[in-house]
């Protein structure tokens, strides 16, 4: 049995339940993608009933609402978003993140975007004090792929094609090495300006409003350093 996986589900699980504290009733809410999100809607279950549906941030998100029994919504359909609860890869104490270790970083992306307020769950072990150890996701433009892993180089990065990998934009993924991420608001508006970028998995512009965080004494909450 693998323990470290065992107690970091545990965590996952804790901060999925306790972000059902957040969710507004009678509205339609956003939802993220990966392991930590799952536990989150499989808890979200319960409130089905109270809620008018969900925003999804992936197919395989979609998919997993939709056997709990939760309406998905077109994101077009819906005037706003009151929450969007995700997961990350990789959390600043400034609740920057990176994300897209699951490839869903464009639809993330919108989710957090529209949302007012945007919950992160996640274990301790995502928490950093410097972005960047995580490989950064750049969802590309397939065409444009040599292209931008040129400047992503340019940039101090070692891009790596997620190989065998399509977006659910039917897009590719550079996923990018060797970044220590001193200045994400600006890294995330470099890297959003090269031809041929769909979206870069670093959420600093808008980062999360709050984040849950599991770990062996339960859940915090953590909010932006002041
Ligand atoms: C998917 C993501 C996920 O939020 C991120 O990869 C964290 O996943 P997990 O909850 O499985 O640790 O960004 O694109």
């Amino acid at each position: 049995m693998n323990l470290f996986k065992s107690s970091n589900d545990a965590a996952k699980r804790a901060v999925a339940e306790a972000a059902l504290a957040y969710v507004p009733r009678g509205a339609v809410i956003g939802v993220g993608t990966g392991s930590t999100a799952n536990f989150f809607i499989d808890f979200l279950a319960d409130l089905r009933n109270q809620i008018a549906g969900a925003v999804a941030s992936s197919e395989a998100t979609a998919q997993r609402l939709k056997k709990a029994g939760i309406e998905v919504l077109d994101l077009n359909s819906v005037n706003e978003l009151p929450l969007y609860v995700d997961g990350a890869d990789e959390i600043s104490p400034d609740l920057h993140l990176i994300k897209g270790g699951g490839g869903a970083l464009t639809r993330e992306k919108i989710g957090a975007a529209v949302a007012r307020q945007f919950v992160c769950i996640a274990d301790e072990s995502k928490c950093v004090d410097i972005l960047g150890r995580f490989p950064l996701p750049v969802e590309v433009i397939p065409m444009a792929r040599s292209y931008v892993a040129r400047q992503l180089v340019a940039l101090g990065g070692a891009p790596d094609l997620r190989i065998g990998f399509a977006t659910d934009n039917g897009n590719s993924i550079l996923d990018v090495h060797g970044l220590e991420i001193l200045n994400p608001i600006e890294l995330e508006r470099e890297i959003n300006q090269i031809a041929g970028v769909v979206t870069v998995g670093l959420f600093a512009r808008r980062p999360a409003d709050v984040a849950l965080i599991g770990g062996r004494n339960g859940v915090r909450r953590v909010e932006p350093r002041a």
